[in-house]
């Protein structure tokens, strides 16, 4: 089966294609013709998924799934939530989104955060959408140089260290990401369970 991952991001692609096995061939936006920046104007990272596999299934005539992710922060009504990657401005800086979140924090004693990954699937049968997430709390100094975005402010719980402290294997056993796109897998690998779609 041929299946488009609506994102420019190739090494995404060949992440979740070690994960899929022979059995399904994944191609990039690139590689099914699409060269433009997909839009993402929903309020909800549900929205914004399902606003770009829309398309994708609708422009390009494939099966194909799309993925948006969000910092959740309780004492800011879940902010910066679908505007994570250009909190700070349009200059989408890691390190202003991380100083203006701690900015906003400062009087706040209740740090709770999650991040939430969620996937939409669209194929001739159907949408399906997949949800991951990992919660934490938000700390005041950055720690580590892994990863990217929040993740040097982000103490996942149970773990004493950032996520940005994290190896890659360390973060992928627990990151929101890599659990929806588990349970996207499941499920294309026809291992479906109850939990792991709400329509
Ligand atoms: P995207 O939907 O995967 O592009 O993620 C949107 C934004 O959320 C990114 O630009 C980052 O600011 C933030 N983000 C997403 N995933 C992570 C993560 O694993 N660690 C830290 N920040 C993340």
């Amino acid at each position: 089966m041929t299946l488009c991952f609506a994102t420019h991001n190739q090494h995404k692609v060949k992440e979740v294609q070690a994960i899929l096995g022979e059995a399904f061939i994944l191609k990039g936006l690139d590689e099914i013709g699409c060269s433009e920046e997909l839009q993402e104007d929903k309020d909800t990272l549900e929205g914004n998924s399902l606003q770009k596999a829309e398309y994708v299934f609708r422009k390009f005539g494939v099966s194909c799934f799309a993925d948006d992710t969000g910092l959740e922060v309780e004492a800011l009504n879940n902010e910066p939530g679908v505007f994570s990657a250009r909190y700070a401005g349009e200059q989408r800086s890691a390190e202003d989104n991380m100083n203006l979140l701690l900015k906003n924090l400062a009087s706040q004693v209740n740090r709770n955060a999650r991040f939430r990954t969620v996937i939409t699937l669209i194929t001739p049968e159907g949408i399906r959408q997949f949800d991951g997430e990992v919660q934490g709390k938000i700390i005041d100094d950055k720690r580590g140089t892994e990863g990217f975005g929040y993740d040097p402010i982000f103490l996942p719980d149970g773990f004493s260290k950032t996520l940005a402290e994290m190896s890659l294997a360390e973060k992928s056993a627990i990151s929101h990401r890599a659990r929806a796109f588990k349970k996207l897998v499941a499920y294309l690998k026809g291992r479906k369970t109850s939990s792991v779609h709400h329509e």
